[in-house]
């Protein structure tokens, strides 16, 4: 959603603010503004509805601005429509105190109804100008720059990440954070705030990450950080290992494209360092043995794409560790009021580590005494501060908003994690665990293969790309992978889309189905493939055009069905999922690509979801 950067240093700070901001866009935003204090002490801000370009154009690359302390900020629209007066920074209506900020406050309509009361001047409809406004109203009675930033988030509620300029500091940037993510730069040229750590990798790659009510003075020198009494704090310092390449295109068209090709490598990541002599093992584990014996539930708590994958794990870990598995949507079972305890394990999956749906979720279980377990790809993000432990997917940075090799990567961490357990409660044979071992070690050179047929993908997504509607049929981890199919193609292609259990189809659905209505048949599960194949003859008798994925042994059968068929290699049932999300995603990709979407970037989506 939004994004912050800011700059303190040695260095002109727009043209670091607004290179940062780039790296942020994939983000989504729909406006974008920096400010940068003068040396004379002037606050100079410029900011527009749309894309970074036409900031960059309003301010010759940044060149317009002398100064090198600045804040710069990219606008998801929650409070006001995206216009260039709602967009950040916002400016205290004496022009002395600038912010952007990340989040919602939610008491800002009392605080606003007060300020115009001691007759301070509003000009946006947003949420963050009383933010501004109110430091600048202390700041004016006190002249004590600290006190006014820690008056002024005493008196809000909500969440926020923020950067503040004071025009009377011209070397000063100021943090503070209340459950949005923000993290701390280090470098020898100056120090840096931002959203999101992939804004800074081309200027350092030393962070700390701030932790909820703490504030950073932040100068060319030095950072100091206080706690939410006003103690100094010592920040721990992270190396982040991202390469900066992985953050850029390298010759491919999109990011989504180039995510998918890079998933047999991030599988290879996730999987590798996490198998030693042959046995699962997760680096500093902190799961007891003896807690996980004790545990007679799992729930899994995650939204979109990352809830298909507890989706495929409901089935594959019940199979695994006979053990009961529900899986929420996490906006849903924080409202729920969940029946866990002490001996419910929640397994929170989330690529971004921000999602507030799913950290709300977290929280609850956290208040019913349960023990919370995430898998997440970002490291230091604010999910897995708050979970008693993490298993990271080593996927690396995913900068396309539909996610691919994330969802690739936590199903494979979700598996493996589920093939540890069992092996710990005695519920897989010594034979099956080695086989599993074995095949997970071979899934990223299988899922290499998969990637070699790319053309006959491309050849039905050009049949089809002007479909209306496209439903998605299959059973058990098939339907689960159809979830996520149609997913894919809803969000990156505007195309709508039904994923509906096989079986469910003829219980009311059916009836949308006419001549030359696409289904995607997914029906990679063996076991179940005649009853896939009825319902493939049941849309086919319907005047349905079918597309079937299996596996490459069943493509025989699937071809007397269907009208054309995909295939994949072998694998055991629960590591099929890994191969076949992959023809969905490209059946995705280029549907989009066909209708000239803007892929990377689908309109209203953004790439990590901090709002409920
Ligand atoms: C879809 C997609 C979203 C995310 C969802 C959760 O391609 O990316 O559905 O999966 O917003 O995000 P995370 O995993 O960051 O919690």
């Amino acid at each position: 959603m939004c994004g912050i950067v800011g700059y303190s240093g040695e260095q002109q700070a727009s043209e670091i603010l607004l290179d940062g901001l780039e790296r942020l866009e994939y983000r989504g935003y729909d406006s974008a503004g920096i400010a940068v204090i003068s040396p004379e002490g002037e606050l100079q801000i410029r900011k527009t509805k749309g894309r970074l370009k036409v900031l960059k154009s309003l301010t010759d690359n940044g060149r317009v601005f002398n100064g090198s302390t600045g804040i710069g900020h990219t606008r998801w629209a929650t409070h006001g429509e995206p216009s260039d007066v709602n967009s950040h920074p916002h400016l205290g209506d004496r022009n002395t105190i600038a912010v952007v900020h990340n989040g919602i406050i939610e008491n800002y309509a009392e605080i606003k109804e007060y300020l115009i009361s001691k007759g301070k001047v509003f000009s946006s409809e947003t949420d963050t100008e009383v933010i501004a406004q109110l430091m600048e109203y202390y700041y004016e009675k006190e002249r004590d720059l600290m006190a006014s930033v820690y008056k002024t988030i005493s008196n809000i509620k909500g969440a926020y990440a923020l950067g503040i300029l004071c025009r009377d500091y011209p070397d000063v940037l100021i943090a503070a954070r209340k459950d949005a993510p923000l993290l701390l730069g280090y470098s020898d040229k100056g120090h840096f705030i931002a959203s999101d750590v992939t804004a800074l990798l081309k200027y350092t790659r030393e962070v700390s990450y701030m932790d909820d009510g703490e504030v950073a003075f932040i100068r060319k020198d030095r950072i100091e950080v206080f706690d939410e009494f006003g103690a100094p704090v010592e920040k721990e310092h992270h190396y982040i290992d991202w390469d900066v390449s992985a953050a850029e295109k390298q010759g491919y068209p999109h990011f989504m494209f180039k995510e998918i090709m890079e998933q047999p490598e991030a599988a290879r990541s996730t999987i590798v360092p996490r198998i030693s002599s042959g046995r699962i093992a997760f680096e500093n584990f902190s799961l007891s043995d003896e807690y996980l014996k004790s545990i007679n539930k799992i729930v899994i708590v995650a939204c979109g794409s990352s809830y298909h994958v507890g989706m495929v794990g409901k089935y594959t870990l019940e199979r695994l560790i006979k053990m009961p598995i529900s899986v929420s949507l996490a906006s849903e079972f924080r409202y729920a009021d969940p029946l866990i305890d002490e001996n419910a394990l929640i397994i929170a999956i989330s690529q971004s580590g921000e999602t507030l749906d799913t950290m709300e979720a977290i929280r609850e279980a956290k208040r019913h005494g349960s023990k919370i377990l995430s898998i997440v790809n970002v490291k230091g993000s604010s999910i897995v501060r708050e979970s008693d432990e993490v298993i990271y997917t080593l996927a690396g940075p995913e900068i396309a908003v539909a996610t691919t090799k994330a969802y690739s990567t936590q199903l494979i961490v979700l598996n493996m994690f589920g093939i540890y357990l069992a092996e710990l409660l005695g519920t897989i044979e010594k034979e099956e665990y080695i086989q599993l071992i074995a095949e997970l070690r071979a899934l990223p050179d299988k899922m290499s293969a998969v990637l070699e047929d790319t053309e006959r993908i491309k050849l039905y997504a050009s049949r089809y790309f002007n479909q209306e509607s496209i439903f998605y049929i299959g059973r058990n981890i098939d339907y689960a992978l159809g979830l996520e199919g149609g997913l894919k193609l809803k969000e990156i292609s505007y195309i709508h889309s039904e994923s509906y259990a096989a079986g469910e189809l003829k219980h009311g659905t059916i009836s949308l189905i006419d001549n030359g209505t696409l289904v995607m048949a997914v029906g990679t599960y063996g076991k179940l493939l005649e009853k896939t194949i009825s319902n493939i003859l049941e849309v086919k008798t319907r005047g349905a055009d079918v597309i079937a994925l299996t596996t490459d042994s069943h493509r025989e059968a699937m071809e007397k069905a269907a009208d054309m068929v995909i295939t994949v290699p072998e694998a055991p049932v629960i590591l099929l999922p890994s191969l076949g999300i992959i023809p969905l995603q490209l059946f995705a990709y280029y549907v989009a690509l066909m209708r000239g979407c803007d892929i990377d970037k689908p309109r209203n989506l953004a790439k990590s979801v901090t709002v409920e």
